[in-house]
């Protein structure tokens, strides 16, 4: 053991899919069956403190100023343990985490939490700083986070059985692109299924999921040479359809999800029609009901006034393409 005291600080954004990730090769080693593609976003950040100590009995965890509840603090001490044996290290962690999300956003944080704690605890237990470490790291407690590791455009490869080092790899610079995704919130519906229990009863029951793993390649494939070509209408289209064809999977499980809301269609309503007045704007939807669309930095206005005028969306704002983890020790 060092005698630098034994703690760190990371920060991580959270990122939106282009290309959707739904649907697991390997549950226990947590390997993604499809590979899926993101943007990092500014704004929707996470800071996380970890600090290593011998004389605490046990980790203790606190999300946003209260104590984790026993699901959350369970899956904080297995990433602790995978970096306890990675660093041959026996201390118990205190564990401290902020989201600096847009008050009540009601988007998911697991990414940029997973991506901040896996580079907190990996620095504090005294490992050098290795992005694709990191990345299959924290894949492993969420296959999303492994993108928020890297900023801007970001791919995760789907994987095989036993795929333990499985990591994301950055395709392109935040700078590469200054596109603009506009987060339309809309009101929540019925309490929402995660996407991990999601996923896998749609891997179990959704007469379509064969079909998702057969086709979803093919979107990642255009998502990324769009990137690289900086092909806004293609690059669009391609995420619609990941979207929906993610949704018609979960749709169709049984029992089925239904992850949108009134508001999600009418919003969806609204990037359409602006589509049709020639508006270069395109829409995708996660594990909930809220609406991201994506457009170009000259349009992000309009189409933020639209969203606000559209009925059932309660608050929107703009995101740009945003970093990767950053630490201080
Ligand atoms: C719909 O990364 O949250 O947002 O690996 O089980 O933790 P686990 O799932 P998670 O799934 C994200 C699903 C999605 C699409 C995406 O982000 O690619």
């Amino acid at each position: 053991m060092t005698d630098r005291p034994m703690e760190a600080s990371a920060r991580a954004c959270a990122n939106i899919a282009l290309a959707k990730y739904w649907g697991k090769a390997d549950r226990k080693a947590n390997v993604p069956a499809v590979p899926s593609i993101s943007l990092t976003l500014d704004q929707l950040i996470t800071e996380t403190r970890v600090r290593f100590d011998p004389s605490l009995a046990t980790d203790l965890v606190r999300l946003d100023g209260r104590r984790a509840s026993a699901t959350e603090a369970e899956r904080v001490v297995k990433m602790l343990d995978r970096v306890r044996r990675e660093a041959r290290l026996r201390a118990r962690a205190q564990v401290t985490s902020h989201n600096h999300f847009p008050t009540a956003s009601g988007l998911a944080s697991s990414a940029s939490g997973f991506a901040a704690l896996a580079a907190a605890a990996w620095t504090a237990a005294g490992l050098r700083f290795h992005a694709r470490r990191l990345s299959a790291l924290a894949r492993v407690s969420s296959a999303s986070a492994a993108r928020s590791v890297y900023g801007g455009f970001v791919e995760l490869p789907a994987g095989k059985r036993g795929d333990v080092d499985l990591a994301a790899r950055p395709i392109a610079p935040p700078a590469h692109w200054n596109v603009r995704l506009v987060i339309a919130l809309t009101e929540p519906g019925p309490k929402k299924i995660g996407s991990t229990e999601g996923m896998e009863r749609s891997r179990k029951t959704s007469p379509y999921y064969l079909a998702w793993l057969d086709q979803a390649p093919k979107w990642s494939r255009t998502i990324k040479r769009s990137i690289l070509n900086r092909d806004l209408a293609t690059l669009g289209a391609a995420m619609e359809q990941s979207t929906l064809a993610f949704h018609c999977c979960a749709m169709t499980s049984s029992p089925p999800i239904l992850y949108w809301a009134p508001a999600t269609l009418a919003a969806l309503g609204t990037v359409r029609g602006l589509r049709e007045r020639g508006v270069s704007v395109w829409a995708t939807m996660d594990a909930g009901p809220h609406l991201k669309a994506l457009c170009g930095v000259g349009d992000a206005m309009r189409v933020r006034q639209a969203l606000d005028r559209t009925a059932g969306v309660t608050r929107t704002w703009v995101a740009k393409p945003g970093p990767g983890v950053e630490v201080d020790r």
